[in-house]
């Protein structure tokens, strides 16, 4: 029988957050669900976006335009820089995946967080590329100093997510500055912004800001979370015309659905939908971190749009409990964070539910 290439044999597939449908069918639960595990919006699509499907569904016989030159002038307005800096993806994940179609060899080596998102590790894994893992420090902060060192040395390419995932710190202007300063301008750093439009702090630096410090650099965004179109699979990234140019090369040539370009187009417009979905998010990350706090947990100060939390030696009885009540949270035991679990901020009635089920615990 044909084999898979020797190197995928111990590949394991991401392990995603579960969906309402499955932990219906597997925990047998009829009640609401309060889905709480992936970081989603919990306000549902924007209206604009609704009506800009309904709309677009007569045309889904033909393809998309291969240039995307209308989604890329609208991301590259928001931005304040040329198209040609865009690169669209179906999803962020997709854009993630171009950098080591077009940059990485399996002789080069990527440097990561150890935890952070687990799609660097497992493309690493794919396209047979070594990582090097990087702890988080003390204050669970991507460290910076160490992962400088290694690009200095042998890596061609540090991927960060900041805010950072699992855990939603952030790091200051300051320290990216030194960050940046004196590193070589043959690597790439890749900054997975997918939760940077919930960055309240002013002191951090989101998007554009990056190229102030250094210009070899890929910014990546999602339509999956302010946005609220998770299900379509719409991301992008922005970098130099050179950058992105080496990864437009890589790209098939309607890699980003019908769909998803009209509701991308769309949501943009809809300014009001966007802040609704922001302030949801500061609100009720503000409102959970205090109140599991003032129940004696700890919880790690967050940008991002869920909490991480340590439910200590009651984890298993409180993670049991929200489960029988529909409460789906995200365990991190996986990441090596056994008691620790990550909340996605949801519905101020879902916040207040939550709170209310774990009160009633202790
Ligand atoms: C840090 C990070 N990057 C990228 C993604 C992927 O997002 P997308 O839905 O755009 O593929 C996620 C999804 O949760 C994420 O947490």
């Amino acid at each position: 029988m044909i084999k898979p290439k020797p190197h995928l044999t111990k590949l394991s597939p991401y392990p995603p957050g579960k969906t309402e449908e499955e932990v219906r069918r597997e925990l047998g639960i009829t009640g609401k669900i309060y889905k709480m595990n992936s970081n989603e919006n919990p306000l549902g699509p924007s209206r604009a976006v609704i009506g800009a499907i309904q709309k677009a569904a007569s045309q889904v016989h033909r393809y998309p335009e291969a240039s995307y030159i209308e989604l890329k002038k609208a991301i590259a307005q928001r931005h304040g820089i040329s198209e040609k800096q865009v690169i669209v993806g179906n999803g962020s994940d997709e854009v993630l995946e171009f950098v080591f179609k077009a940059f990485l060899e399996p002789e080069d080596c990527i440097v990561i967080s150890s935890p952070s998102f687990l799609m660097y590790e497992k493309f690493a894994e794919i396209y047979n590329v070594g990582v090097e893992k990087v702890p988080l420090s003390q204050d669970f902060r991507h460290n910076l100093s160490k992962i400088k060192k290694l690009l200095l040395s042998r890596a061609k390419v540090a991927f960060f997510d900041h805010p950072h995932n699992p855990t939603g710190t952030v790091l200051s202007k300051k320290e990216w500055r030194e960050f940046f300063n004196g590193l070589s301008e043959d690597v790439l750093v890749v900054i997975d912004e997918a939760y940077g439009d919930f960055v309240e702090d002013k002191d951090v630096p989101v998007a554009e800001e990056f190229f102030e410090y250094f210009p070899s650099l890929l910014v990546i965004k999602t339509f999956s979370k302010s946005l609220g179109l998770a299900g379509l699979r719409l991301g992008y990234g922005i970098a130099s015309k050179e950058i992105a140019t080496a990864l437009e090369k890589v790209r098939q040539p309607f890699n980003v659905n019908l769909l998803a370009v009209k509701a991308g187009l769309a949501v943009f417009e809809d300014k009001q939908y966007i802040e609704k979905s922001k302030r949801l998010v500061f609100e009720g990350r503000a409102y959970l971190s205090k109140e599991l706090q003032k129940l004696g947990f700890k919880v790690l100060p967050s940008q991002a749009n869920f909490v991480m939390v340590d439910f200590g030696e009651n984890a298993e009885k409180i993670y049991q409990a929200l489960l029988k009540k529909g409460i789906l949270i995200r365990p991190l035991s996986a990441y090596g964070f056994k008691t620790w679990f990550r909340i996605s901020i949801g519905l101020p009635e879902e916040n207040r539910y939550l709170i209310e089920v774990v009160s009633s615990l202790l």
